[in-house]
């Protein structure tokens, strides 16, 4: 891949728009092969410093933000275990959201769902009442719902539960972060989570997340917090700028490198540009006769959920882009036969987005072929 854009150094070339994992630049992956280093030496300590210093611009908090060598499905249950004993209210408009409520009840946390049609967001309101009717220890809720592209408005679900409750804020910021706003301290959450995989475009492996003093003030009181996943240990281990257990060295490595990338490009021009990416698309599909599935002033900025015109199959979309070499993601779910899936997360960019549009043009222009052949 050659002439690398500065920003971003994808330069409408990607191919690839999984919703993740999404593309990583040759300088992170070059990153990975960096030499093994025991992760109690000093020179771990300072590669762990610099991401220390690093992450917490991208959370927008002045707290610590932390790694831990799971995906991150793992911060999920490391909020729960190390927290809550119930009861938990699950906020669930999406196959990701109403997850974390499964994985609630699996606890044995007495588990309240909130489920809300999928393609639609989540109504603040709707969480006010749940919350006067029972006091909650802890309330999950999905920002970027990857399975629908539906965009919950966290700021404001965040303010409601913080003004009518005690509960904690567990936000799963995974398709968001670092390609959207999140406001780790301004809005007032409790955990925020992502992986390595998403929108800060590194490999899969590492989950990435941020916790406030009330969240280790309550992982302090509770007595059984299990042993790997635990928030208390966790954070105290990044006093000392390392990790309980042994860590994912390579990924560490690439996040360091890839920290660099996304500062210099500035945060809010990250934001920006996946702005910009998602907007692109729609005016795309208006144009095009495809129906963005979030309902509209919820669209997410990293992951766009669309069904095709009608006389378009889904999936013979689907199987006609991969088979011209594009990697997309299909429908999620109950979503497969209908919806097609596009991941704009993470350092593509605009030009590379139109190309794959571009792509489908095609892609129907041949199947259109095809069935009048056929007809
Ligand atoms: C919104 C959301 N939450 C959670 C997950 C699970 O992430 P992981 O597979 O890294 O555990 C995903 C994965 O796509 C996701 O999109």
């Amino acid at each position: 891949m050659t002439n690398f854009d500065s920003t971003t150094g994808s330069s409408g070339q990607v191919r690839f728009f999984n919703p993740g994992p999404v593309w990583v630049r040759p300088q992170v992956m070059q990153a990975l092969t960096g030499p093994m280093l025991s992760h109690r030496s000093q020179a771990f300590m300072d590669l762990y410093g610099r991401i220390l210093e690093k992450l917490p611009k991208v959370f927008r908090t002045a707290r610590t933000a932390h790694t831990l060598a799971t995906s991150a499905t793992g911060v999920w249950e490391s909020a729960l275990v190390s927290c809550v004993e119930g009861p938990v209210l699950s906020l669930g408009n999406g196959a990701f959201s109403e997850k974390w409520g499964e994985m609630s009840q699996r606890l044995g946390l007495e588990t309240d769902l909130l489920k809300v049609e999928w393609g639609k967001p989540i109504s603040p309101d709707d969480v006010k009442k749940k919350l006067a009717g029972k006091k909650y220890a802890a309330v999950t809720v999905v920002h970027s719902e990857t399975s629908t592209g539906v965009l919950n408005d966290l700021a404001a679900i965040a303010k409601v539960v913080r003004e009518n409750s005690d509960a904690l804020v567990f936000a799963d910021a995974v398709t968001s972060v670092a390609g959207t706003k999140v406001e780790t301290d301004a809005w007032g959450l409790d955990v925020v989570l992502t992986g390595s995989q998403k929108a800060f475009a590194l490999p899969p492996g590492l989950a990435l997340f941020a916790m406030s003093e009330r969240t280790l003030a309550a992982a302090k009181k509770k007595k059984f917090r299990g042993l790997y996943l635990d928030l208390v240990d966790i954070d105290a281990f990044a006093q000392k700028k390392q990790t309980p257990t042994t860590p994912c060295l390579p990924l560490l490595y690439a996040l360091d490198v890839q920290l660099d990338h996304i500062l210099a490009e500035g945060i809010e021009n990250r934001w920006a540009r996946h702005e910009a990416m998602r907007l692109a698309i729609a005016e795309w599909a208006a144009k095009n006769g495809f129906r963005i599935f979030a309902e509209k002033g919820a669209e997410s900025p990293t992951v766009t959920s669309m069904i095709p015109p009608a006389g378009v199959n889904a999936e013979e979309l689907n199987k006609a882009l991969k088979a011209a070499k594009w990697t997309t993601g299909s429908g999620y779910g109950k979503l497969k036969a209908t919806n097609v899936r596009i991941g704009h997360m993470g350092d593509v960019d605009v030009a590379s987005v139109k190309n794959y549009l571009k792509a489908h043009e095609e892609a129907i222009t041949g199947l259109r072929a095809k069935a009048a052949v056929l007809a």
